[in-house]
């Protein structure tokens, strides 16, 4: 498991053709030992799945990757590593995006440019007895050469083709994310959250707009204010604030 040329030692990278998922792929080795740092990277998908149990449409020119870390942190804390990663992705698309494309970030975990998809992220952990991390998988799909048709998303989807960066691949998408990973996951390591929430905020999709929030109890409806120092969403309605942990922000509202 040697680090790929372009990608620091911080990387053990491992390239697979097909693969169920790549995410249950570093879990498995995860369970088995395996460092952080674990990358494993696959041509295309037959089972890719996103939050909430939906699928992730996996064909092949896409970009498809999970990345085992063993963070000394609490479960709850680790949390925000899905913004380091969003954090990070967004870096590494205004790398090679046109100027004009606005690349924002949408609580919790998705990347849109134009208010459009183009990449996911899918967090899972797994905690030791004490509630602290034995092993983080993120799992990230990046839409660079294709992206799903408008009747098989909830949401308006384009991919980094479509947006006019018609000579990136999969390979050097996952280069420029692993740089700028790297760097971002040390600030987080070394400075805490707050470095990382800031960069956040300062490309959050709808901050300051009255949005619906699908949760597992039903809709609430609010002014999305802000992020809390654990990355809850904050929502205002009236003067009551309301902090979410988990939910989904509804397209009704786009
Ligand atoms: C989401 O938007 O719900 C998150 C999607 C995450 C998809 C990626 S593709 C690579 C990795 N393997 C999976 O099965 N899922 C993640």
């Amino acid at each position: 498991m040697a680090a790929a040329p372009g990608l620091s030692d911080f990387y053990h990278l491992i390239e697979l053709d097909t693969v169920g998922s790549t995410s249950d792929e570093v879990a498995r080795l995860a369970r088995a030992g395996a460092a952080s740092g674990t990358l494993v990277v696959a041509h295309s998908q037959t089972n890719g799945h996103g939050r909430l149990g939906r699928s992730w449409i996996s064909p092949a020119g896409n970009l498809y990757f999970s990345l085992l870390l063993r963070p000394a942190c609490r479960v709850g804390e680790a949390v925000q590593l899905t913004f380091v990663a969003a954090v990070a992705l967004a870096d590494a698309l205004s790398a090679v995006l046109p100027a004009d494309r606005t690349i924002a970030c949408k609580w919790p975990n998705d990347v849109l440019v134009g208010g459009r998809k183009i990449a996911g992220i899918l967090l899972e952990s797994e905690a030791d007895g004490h509630g602290r991390v034995e092993s983080l998988v993120i799992g990230i799909g990046v839409n660079v050469s294709s992206h799903p048709a408008p009747e098989a998303v909830m949401y308006a989807a384009t991919s980094i083709h479509a947006e006019g960066a018609a000579d990136e691949t999969a390979h050097s998408t996952l280069g420029l994310f692993c740089h700028a990973f790297q760097r971002r996951y040390d600030e987080w390591q070394s400075l805490g959250f707050e470095a990382v929430r800031a960069a956040w905020l300062s490309r959050a999709d709808k901050l300051h707009q009255r949005i619906e929030v699908g949760l597992d109890a039903g809709t609430v409806a609010g002014t999305f204010v802000g992020l809390d120092g654990s990355g809850a969403m904050v929502l205002e309605e009236g003067a009551k604030r309301r902090l979410i942990l988990a939910g989904d922000v509804l397209p009704s509202a786009a």
